[in-house]
């Protein structure tokens, strides 16, 4: 598949951007530790040129924090089209000012930043309106444009359908844009609580804020990974009466009745979601539906076999499963990213019953990461640190994916350090010691890890 969505890509050209994923390396000729893709479940370390300054607005950033999210998972298994051997991944990182362009007037060397994940120009219809993930400018997939009539932001580490830009699992990041792509963090506020404003904590937010949850709403949210614990804080913070999260993993479904106090299913024990939503809150069903799980993991032989067949690129079993829980005039979010097609939606159900199905999209992260860090974080009102469970060095990274996809040992959400965090990171109170992959998760990546 990826080498014809490649071959495809390379067929239709690239569309014009005001940035490019291109950079010029470094002049001393030094290199980096890197994670990158190699095939499906294959990811490994490597020596990657340092990144210099290549257009005058770019940023160079020492990463001292990385980490890992769900969406990458998509990638690990190669369900995102034009992977490239050797794409650099990450989306979700921080870390300080190494270097600016002439053009970069509001940082400084030696800063601590947050980069977001998507690359806005900043300038933009949709930028200026700080939907930055819907950024017009920075993204070259005309594959992209020709399957949905125009194409997203680029973003950091997530195939050349979204840019092809080298990704933030790595020692160094060459931000372009770094105007508007870096939020400065004070330095009382330590790394693992602004990380995420990266990625999870305005993608939750912007889940429960673009469904319109409400005082007194009854909220389902499938899918108990990092984005799905932190919509349900959103949702309850947002005054919603009632939260059930469902999945399939004890340990996730324990960990949100514990630090959430929020009630569970677990799927594999109620094989029927909407009825056993209706037991809970009666044959009305819930206000909303939010979708926090993953479109790649089909649950019924029949979407097992479609998507075998390549039929569907796509599961449609969370989207039905919401139009049927909802009460009717109901909403149901879709946070959880999708790519292609998806057979057999119920769109009876979604017309006759008046249900607003949302796409959420890339969440538009520049519109709340101020908003976040200043009213929720720098408060003290809320603490985004609930949710690692784990802290391991940049070169586990292979075997994190393996662990992370498996959800073994417990994982939720980890904190990476790198090679620059004893110097610069500023690791707080509520991040977990470091730890090896391998002594807590018994996963074996493939390449040539999975024989060390
Ligand atoms: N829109 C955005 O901007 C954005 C940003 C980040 C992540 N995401 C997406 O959000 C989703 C969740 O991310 P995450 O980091 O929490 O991922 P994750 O993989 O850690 O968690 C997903 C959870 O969903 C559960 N799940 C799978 N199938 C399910 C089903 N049928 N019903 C209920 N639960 C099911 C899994 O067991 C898992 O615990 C992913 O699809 C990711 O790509 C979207
Ligand atoms: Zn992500
Ligand atoms: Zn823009």
């Amino acid at each position: 598949m990826q080498a014809l969505a490649n071959a495809i890509q390379d067929h239709m050209g690239p569309l014009p951007t005001v940035v490019h994923p291109e950079s010029d390396p470094d002049p001393s000729g030094a290199t980096m530790r890197a994670l990158a893709w190699f095939g499906n479940a294959d990811v490994r370390m490597i020596d990657a040129p340092v990144p210099a300054i290549t257009e005058p607005d770019d940023v160079i950033v020492k990463v001292t924090a990385s980490t890992i999210c769900g969406s990458d998972l998509h990638l690990y298994h190669g369900e995102i089209m034009t992977m490239k051997k050797g794409d650099i991944l990450g989306h979700e990182f921080m870390g300080v000012v190494d270097k600016i362009g002439p053009n970069v007037t509001n940082l400084t060397p030696g800063q601590r930043v947050v980069a977001s994940f998507q690359i806005a120009c900043g300038e933009c219809e949709f930028c200026q309106k700080k939907l930055s993930s819907m950024c017009d400018r920075t993204n070259d997939s005309s594959l992209q444009k020709a399957m949905y009539g125009t194409a997203d932001a680029g973003f950091f580490g997530y195939s050349h359908f979204t840019g092809g830009y080298a990704g933030g699992q790595a020692e160094y990041v060459r931000v372009p844009k770094g105007n508007v792509n870096l939020l400065p963090i004070p330095d009382n506020v330590p790394d693992e609580h602004a990380l995420y404003l990266s990625d999870i904590l305005p993608t939750s937010y912007h889940a429960v804020v673009d469904t319109g949850v409400e005082k007194g709403d009854t909220v389902a949210i499938w899918g108990l990974g990092p984005i799905g614990q932190c919509a349900a804080y959103w949702a309850k913070s947002k005054g919603a009466s009632r939260v059930i999260g469902i999945d399939c993993v004890p340990f996730r479904l324990a960990f949100a009745e514990e630090k959430l106090g929020i009630e569970t299913i677990n799927f594999k024990e109620h094989k029927d979601v909407p009825k056993r939503i209706r037991e809970i809150v009666g044959d009305k069903g819930v206000d909303v539906a939010i979708d926090a799980g993953t479109f790649h993991e089909p649950k019924s032989l029949k979407h097992k076999v479609q998507k075998f067949m390549m039929l569907e690129t796509d599961v449609p079993e969370t989207i039905n499963e919401m139009l049927v829980s909802v009460r009717k005039m109901g909403r149901c979010g879709m946070i959880a990213a999708y790519a292609g097609f998806a057979n057999g939606v119920n769109v009876g159900a979604l017309m006759e019953k008046g249900v607003r199905l949302i796409g959420n999209g890339q969440a538009p992260v520049h519109k709340y990461w101020k908003e976040i860090l200043e009213e929720y974080i720098m408060s003290g009102a809320f603490d985004p640190s609930f949710i690692v469970t784990h802290r391991v060095p940049l070169e586990d990274m292979p075997r994190l994916y393996a662990a992370f996809d498996k959800r073994a040992g417990g994982v939720e959400k980890v904190i990476v350090d790198t090679k620059w965090t004893e110097q610069y990171g500023v690791r707080g109170k509520g991040c977990p010691p470091l730890s090896r992959v391998a002594d807590w998760a018994n996963t074996f990546p493939a390449g040539p890890e999975s024989v060390n």
